[in-house]
């Protein structure tokens, strides 16, 4: 997830039991003209589990350029492009779901990256974006050796909330001979036995269910659900800021929404979420739990 999943959250994710980790997708153009904050975006923090870098643009020769750049800036496990995301500003520039709708341009982004790596290649896509269905989409790439596929089981229509279509994730899995994973609406363990149960996919993506939530991928292994006492949400989130403050400085405004979504459901969350919005620096959000305490 954009502006979300970097290293410190995914690192807590992995430390929760995620078997793959992506990062949060980066633009190719900007990798190629080796924008700092960007190439900072590829940054590892002692991540064991597979990690794999997402990609968004639309230029077949500059995702190339980009694997070959990425491959020596963090050695990842895979890549997997990005035909799926709805952000106004993506669509503008005919990336993410407004790819998706162009066919023949599809196919060359991803031979483009099969071309540079010998390492893995994922696709994240949708459901339905415009006219184009996930099922005649596929059937454009059928030659293409993709290893993967995530599709978030919803039309671009709905952004990123609103009912998933099981219904054609099940066909998808039918059709695709890759791995499958399903993705969409995913916050408990019923979700998510619901979709594999009704669907058959070989795995689920989590996105805004482990939004302060990191140990949501134990729960599901696990198959059962454990609320945390304030206490261990506390450890947690010293935890995340420690390693936060580590790899970017003592600079926590970043770390302010997470803070928020860590203390949904706790009592006095209201009071706290005040306090946790104006945090600066780890000795801030100490104090802050100190206090709620
Ligand atoms: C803030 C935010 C950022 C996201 N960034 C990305 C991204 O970089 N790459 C991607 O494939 N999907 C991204 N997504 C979409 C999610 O991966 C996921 O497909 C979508 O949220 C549906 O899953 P969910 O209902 O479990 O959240 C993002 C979603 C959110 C809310």
């Amino acid at each position: 997830m954009a502006d979300i999943t970097d290293a410190p959250f995914r690192y807590l994710c992995e430390s929760f039991g995620a078997d793959v980790i992506y990062n949060e997708m980066v633009n190719v153009d900007a990798i190629c003209f080796r924008n700092e904050k960007t190439l900072a975006m590829l940054k590892r923090y002692k991540s064991k589990k597979p990690f794999v870098v997402q990609l968004f643009g639309n230029k077949p020769e500059n995702f190339s350029k980009a694997v070959k750049i990425i491959e020596k800036e963090c050695a990842p496990d895979g890549y997997d492009i990005n035909f799926g995301c709805p952000a106004p500003k993506v669509l503008k520039n005919k990336c993410g779901a407004e790819l998706f709708q162009d066919l023949d341009l599809s196919r060359a982004v991803i031979s483009a990256v099969i071309g540079a790596t010998k390492k893995p290649v994922s696709v994240k896509t949708r459901i339905k974006a415009g006219k184009v269905d996930i099922l005649a989409w596929l059937e454009h790439m059928k030659d293409l050796p993709i290893t993967a596929i995530m599709v978030h089981a919803r039309k671009l229509s709905q952004g990123l909330s609103g009912p998933i279509d099981l219904k054609t994730l099940k066909e998808v899995k039918k059709k695709f001979k890759g791995i499958v994973l399903g993705n969409g609406g995913i916050a408990d363990c019923q979700d998510a036995q619901d979709m594999i149960k009704k669907t058959g996919v070989d795995g689920i993506g989590i996105a805004q269910g482990c939004l302060g939530k990191p140990w949501l991928f134990k729960e599901l292994k696990k198959k059962r659900e454990k609320r945390k006492d304030e206490k261990e949400v506390f450890k947690i989130i010293l935890k995340h800021a420690r390693i936060h403050k580590k790899l970017y400085g003592d600079n926590m405004m970043p770390m302010r929404k997470h803070l928020c979504w860590y203390v949904n459901g706790l009592s006095g969350a209201k009071e706290l979420r005040k306090k946790l919005v104006e945090v600066n620096t780890y000795k801030d959000i100490e104090r802050a739990l100190k206090k709620a305490r």
